[in-house]
């Protein structure tokens, strides 16, 4: 079966069997106003999932949702992975043994023999003639539950927005199910209250058509039958999984490491697989399902006899523009020997997971800002070290807030220059107008320093910036201690000239009309030339603007745009 139809049914069965268990806490929870609203709620509730499409949608998730379960595990080769993986699996394995006498006792019991199942009923049930099982079906609710958020947990975490939302997210996973709680108790208060009324009970039971003795024998069979069947697919599963094992270590491969380190895996194994196997730390952030990319590896040797990637593993690693000898090692099942090297290090994060390999960069459009303080070296000459460090680090939290506040990464401070990139993940667009934005904010930001600091510093602080927008090879580079994001190639170059063109027009701004462009921003009103950069073929087309507030833009939104991504990159 092809694993993008798998991730999709997986995915639908996922989202119906969510919205079924959100509803159904929602239904608990009106307890807390009390007995006949839940009972409303639940008119509503079974108006949608005991229709016809309704029940097609439920069961049907169900039955995707636990077959593709077992055909997922008989799949793995190896039951070595993460804790969250253990936990999610184990709940989802045993969720059905443990859920079976609810659905039976409700579900099977109308569709059988007409038994109503009101809260009443259930209630009474549940919370006084036997309340070890009421416990019980409240644990396997908040088991369930657990199982769900760690799916959508895992499911999200990759989304540049997830950080932002995940407190959210976690105040409704946490306050859904306290609240359903609640209702279950408060509304099996309200119904033992009322069974103190004499003949309640009995009229109540008679009204739902409660099974009698042989109906409720009947059900215990089904229910039996069930668990029996559940049992044998799990054993046959591990079964399978014991004979193609054995058959697989007929026929082994070696994959070789670095450091010559060789293992010796089953032939039908994934490369990551085989880490796991021969216990070799490897990432796998996603757990191996051929999403997030950190198990990326490059194959030294033996790339020819491996299967073809498949459409899906193409995507990913076209995401991360891996170069053409890059296979995702989750997904790649060796038919002879290989020698690999694992790209990402194994405690890479998720956020890591995206970034390009730093040894391949990625070539990409984004715009590059300089800034540079224009005469502070002669007006350093005349302070005294402590002074000029002092001006410079306010001068340098100024922009930096600036630039960071647009959406920029700053990169690179030397001496009282700077240099920003803007629209690394949001792109050129955005990226222009975050940096024309920062260079607003960097201008304000050094005016109010320089009125701030006053008779200190002789003279007001004045900046010169150019931005430019274009190609260039982004990536983490350095060494030690200094390893960091950075671009290089011709768009950095002409950025730097036009922050030095800013001393010859005695101009605030020059920004190329590539950044106007990209920014949809009409700058004909400012001068335009052609600037010449040196050991670059033709001129570039520049605007000059002498003050950034003679600009008309939208700062404020150009400054929220792909904020998110920024606050992704600096946890990072
Ligand atoms: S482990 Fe995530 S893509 Fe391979």
């Amino acid at each position: 079966m092809s694993p993008i139809l798998v991730r999709r049914l997986r995915l639908g069965a996922a989202f119906v069997l969510l919205a079924y268990l959100i509803l159904h806490f929602t239904n608990h929870a009106l307890g807390l106003v009390s007995l006949n609203a839940m009972e409303t709620g639940r008119w509503w509730f079974l108006a949608l999932w005991r229709s016809v499409p309704g029940t097609l949608a439920l069961f049907g998730a169900i039955a995707v949702h636990g077959i593709l379960a077992l055909w997922l595990l008989y799949e793995r080769r190896t039951l070595r992975m993460p804790r969250w993986e253990v936990a999610q699996y184990a709940l989802g394995l045993l969720l059905p043994a443990l859920l079976v006498a609810h659905v039976v006792g409700t579900r099977i019991a109308w569709w059988r023999f007409d038994a109503e199942d009101p809260y009443s009923r259930v209630l009474f049930t549940l919370w006084l003639l036997n309340p070890e099982s009421g416990a019980r079906q409240a644990v396997t609710l908040l088991l369930a539950w657990i199982h769900a958020a760690i799916g959508v947990h895992y499911w999200l975490r990759f989304r540049p927005w997830y950080p932002r939302a995940a407190p959210w997210l976690l105040s409704v996973a946490l306050l859904l199910p306290t609240l359903a709680l609640l209702g279950f108790v408060s509304a099996g208060r309200e119904v033992a209250a009322r069974a103190q009324a004499p003949g309640w009970a009995q009229a109540m039971l008679r009204a739902a058509n409660a099974p009698d003795p042989a109906e409720v024998a009947r059900l215990a069979a089904i229910r039996t039958g069930f668990l029996e069947t559940y049992l044998a697919a799990l054993v046959g599963v591990f079964a399978a999984r014991g004979i193609r094992r054995l058959l697989e270590w007929r026929r082994s491969i070696q994959i070789t490491y670095p450091n010559a380190r060789v293992v010796a895996a089953p032939r039908g194994f994934t490369i990551l697989e085989a880490s796991h196997l021969a216990a070799i730390p490897h990432a796998s952030v996603c757990g191996g399902r051929g999403r997030c990319s950190t198990c990326r590896v490059r194959i030294i040797d033996g790339f020819d006899g491996l299967p073809a990637p498949s459409e899906a593993e193409r995507r990913v690693l076209a995401r991360v523009s891996a170069a053409p000898d890059v296979r995702l090692a989750c997904q790649t099942r060796p038919e002879s020997d290989v020698s690999v090297e694992p790209l990402l290090a194994p405690s890479v994060s998720p956020t890591e997971a995206f970034a390009t390999d730093v040894r391949q960069g990625r070539e990409q459009e984004l715009a590059v800002l300089f800034a540079d303080l224009r005469g502070f070296t002669s007006m350093a000459e005349h302070k005294l070290p402590y002074d000029v460090v002092f001006v410079l680090n306010r001068y340098f939290e100024a922009v930096g807030t600036a630039i960071t506040s647009a959406g920029g990464v700053t990169n690179q401070f030397t001496g009282d220059g700077v240099m920003a990139l803007f629209g690394i993940e949001s792109g050129p667009a955005t990226g222009s107008r975050q940096a024309l934005a920062a260079a607003r904010a960097m201008v304000e930001g050094v005016d109010a320093l320089s009125a701030e600091l006053g008779a200190h510093l002789g003279a007001p602080l004045r900046i010169g910036i150019g931005i430019h927008t274009g190609p260039a090879v982004v990536g983490r580079m350095g060494w030690g201690e200094s390893f960091y994001l950075t671009a290089v190639g011709d768009t950095v170059h002409v950025a730097a000239r036009l922050e030095q063109a800013t001393k010859d027009y005695t101009a605030q701004l020059v920004v190329s009309e590539a950044v106007a462009r990209h920014a949809d921003l009409d700058l004909s009103g400012f001068p335009s030339h052609d600037l010449s950069v040196h050991n670059r073929v033709g001129n570039v087309p520049v605007r000059v603007i002498d003050r950034v507030t003679n600009l008309r833009i939208d700062w404020t939104s150009a400054r929220n745009e792909d904020r998110g991504g920024h606050e992704e990159r600096m946890r990072s």
